[in-house]
């Protein structure tokens, strides 16, 4: 398969590029990886696939989300985690709809916090289960047999040194077994399933 991986130079990506790579050829895109694209920037997702065209997979394994105590709070948190994770990652999917092949997918990341909160996740939470939601209703409306699902990981063990204050307690998984979701999510016949790894 010809596959673009989306944030595939990041900590967890680069572990699916590792686990898709031997089999299939892979397109890795980000801010400064060889295909460049912000999606935070639609015309910027525009070009991207306009310069790999046709694909059998778009993964995405992108997007951050700010983490302040529930009494700093805002709405401005709200919007950057919203403008990063979720739309990113939705407008990654409605603009790459036409450039996916006939029984291609689509696999998003989301995140634990969508099911367990912690302290200061609320907006990690919010993005996560939205996203959760869109890949649940998109599944029902995806044309020519494209299928959706998500990776919804806990803390990976790569992570620790970033993330490990923020999950007290909570047991990491290795990125490499994150990455073989995203390989069950391409390779198989799932579709608006989220694979949770706990
Ligand atoms: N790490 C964990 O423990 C963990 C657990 C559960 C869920 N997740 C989720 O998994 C995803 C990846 O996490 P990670 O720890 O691997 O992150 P990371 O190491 O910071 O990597 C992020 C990746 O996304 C790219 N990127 C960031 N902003 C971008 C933008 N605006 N446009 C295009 N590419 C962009 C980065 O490349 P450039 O800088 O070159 O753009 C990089 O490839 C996130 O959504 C995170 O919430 C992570």
């Amino acid at each position: 398969m010809r596959i673009l991986v989306a944030g595939g130079t990041g900590k967890v990506g680069a572990a699916v590029v590792e686990a898709l790579r031997g089999k299939h050829e892979v397109l890795v895109a980000s801010r400064t990886s060889e295909y460049r694209v912000d999606v935070g920037d639609g015309a910027s997702i525009d070009r991207l696939f306009g310069q790999v065209g046709t694909v059998d997979a778009v993964v995405s394994v992108l997007g951050s989300t700010p983490f302040p105590q529930f009494t700093d709070l805002t709405t401005d948190h709200f919007r950057a985690g919203i403008a990063n994770k979720l739309l990113g990652q939705i407008d990654l999917v409605l603009r790459g709809r036409p450039f996916v092949a006939d029984g291609g997918s689509f696999t998003l990341v989301s995140g634990i916090l969508a099911r367990e909160p912690i302290r200061s996740g609320a907006v990690a939470s919010t993005v996560n289960g939205g996203l959760e939601s869109f890949v649940r209703a998109a599944a029902t409306e995806l044309p020519r047999g494209i299928r959706i699902n998500a990776v919804s990981p806990t803390v990976v063990t790569e992570a620790l040194d970033v993330y490990g204050d923020f999950f007290p307690g909570f047991a990491p998984v290795p990125a490499a077994d994150v990455a073989r979701a995203f390989v069950k999510s391409v390779e198989g016949v799932h579709t608006g399933r989220i694979y949770e790894l706990d």
